[in-house]
């Protein structure tokens, strides 16, 4: 098997879509139909999908969408796989959880009909696991990277070295990060796809977390880069501005045509024209 490392990896290319909405309630619900569409159509065409989601507080609006009719129905639920982008290196239950907003919103098991993903279909990162061995999250992340490897061997195409999914769900954080990969990251160096990355001092919460690699994003069938409100605005018109240095900014990793970005025009507000 092709090992992805410095260098390996295919770099983003292309100009995005970029989406702008009046508010955050229609952010949400566009972008919970993009995923849906691009579950549905990922069943039809190869027999399952697979969706990297999210953390923060963008995800919660979307998943009230995606457990609800009429989007709960349209969605063949039992052929989806739930990944996580990132996560805190805290347990399921924990108020700082990735996964937390997905039990309580999105599946059925926590919000009593939501959405009939399988629990083997659910791949959280498995924190809990390195924390009862009393060990760091180099040990979930090598665990998640060994578990995404042997979804390759069930149905998860790998391109140039990169696990492919059919959608990345990201948000944006003021210092311009996605996923859990900050500016000045050494994550594009490693050679795993699921990398532990130390408590941030920069931002909140200062906890330690587990990353998928930000290569994977240009080899996604789909990137879906989701922000809104005014505190935001800043940092989009850093990102779409002319100096283009991912490592510096590393959300300009989905600037590419396999990209849409969905705003609302408080976001949007100082975006380059
Ligand atoms: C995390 C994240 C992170 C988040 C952005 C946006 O664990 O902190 O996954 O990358 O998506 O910081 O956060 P909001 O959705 O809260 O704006």
């Amino acid at each position: 098997m092709t090992r992805p490392g410095a260098g390996v990896g295919r770099a983003a290319t292309g100009e995005p879509e970029v989406v702008v909405v009046a508010d955050p309630a229609e952010a949400s619900r566009h972008a919970a139909e993009r995923i849906a569409a691009a579950l549905t159509a990922a069943v039809g065409r190869r027999g399952r999908a697979d969706w990297v989601t999210t953390g923060g507080s963008t995800p919660r609006g979307i998943y009230r969408h995606l457990a609800t009719p009429p989007l709960r129905d349209r969605v063949p639920w039992r052929q989806v796989h739930l990944w996580w982008g990132d996560d805190r290196f805290v347990a399921r239950g924990d108020p700082l959880s990735n996964v937390r907003p997905a039990d309580e919103t999105l599946l059925a098991h926590g919000s009593g009909g939501g959405a009939s993903i399988p629990a083997a279909n659910v791949h959280a990162i498995p924190m809990a696991e390195a924390m009862g061995a009393g060990v760091g999250p180099e040990r979930a992340a090598a665990r998640y990277d060994t578990e995404l490897r042997a979804a390759g061997d069930d149905g998860l195409d790998v391109v140039d070295g990169m696990p492919v999914f059919d959608v990345v769900l990201v948000g944006i954080g003021g210092d311009g990060h996605l996923l859990s990969v900050f500016p000045g990251s050494p994550t594009w160096d490693a050679e795993a796809w699921a990398i532990a990355v130390p408590s941030p001092t920069h931002v909140e919460p200062h906890v330690a977390r587990v990353t998928l690699h930000p290569g994977v994003l240009a080899v996604a069938r789909q990137v879906l880069a989701v922000a809104f409100g005014d505190g935001k605005a800043a940092v989009l018109a850093r990102i779409f501005g002319a100096e283009r240095d991912p490592r510096r900014w590393p959300a300009q990793a989905a600037l590419a045509a396999n990209a849409t970005w969905i705003l609302d025009v408080a976001a949007a507000a100082r975006l380059p024209r």
